[in-house]
């Protein structure tokens, strides 16, 4: 839980330092560093929440995971946690068409229990 919190507020103290700037800025980061502050909270592959009311991302499909974090982003859906992430790494449309991707074409966990 305060790796939680920790997490938290260092994308809280993030975004509101870059709220004075263009919606989507150059945060310095890496495709990699973004998909890796998500696999923090999903897991690697999207299959592993932190909590357990976390959503799966693994093997959803693409096009809706594009939707779910393009409307993080535009406020449609609103999450204080999704709507600071999507802000405080600064995801732009190929990031978001990317990290889909990724998740989607991980396995999901239909079959997993049989
Ligand atoms: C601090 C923890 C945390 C981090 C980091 C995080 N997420 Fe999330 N994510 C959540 C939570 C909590 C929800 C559920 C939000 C809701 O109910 O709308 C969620 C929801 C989502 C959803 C919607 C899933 C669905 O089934 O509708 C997507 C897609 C998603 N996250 C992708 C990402 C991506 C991509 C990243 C990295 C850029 C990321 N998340 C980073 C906690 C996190």
């Amino acid at each position: 839980m305060y790796r939680l919190i920790l997490i938290a507020s260092v994308f809280l103290s993030n975004s509101l330092m870059a709220s004075h700037h263009e919606p989507v800025e150059d945060v310095g980061l890496t495709f990699e560093d973004k998909l890796a502050a998500c696999s923090a909270c999903h897991g690697v592959n999207g299959d592993q929440p932190l909590m357990p009311e976390y959503p799966i991302l693994s093997g959803q499909y693409q096009d809706y995971l594009e939707v779910a974090l393009t409307a993080y982003k535009t406020g449609r859906r609103q999450h204080m946690i999704m709507n600071m992430q999507v802000q405080a790494l600064a995801l732009t449309d190929a990031d978001i068409s990317k990290l889909a991707a990724y998740f989607a074409s991980k396995p999901g966990l239909i079959g997993l229990g049989e």
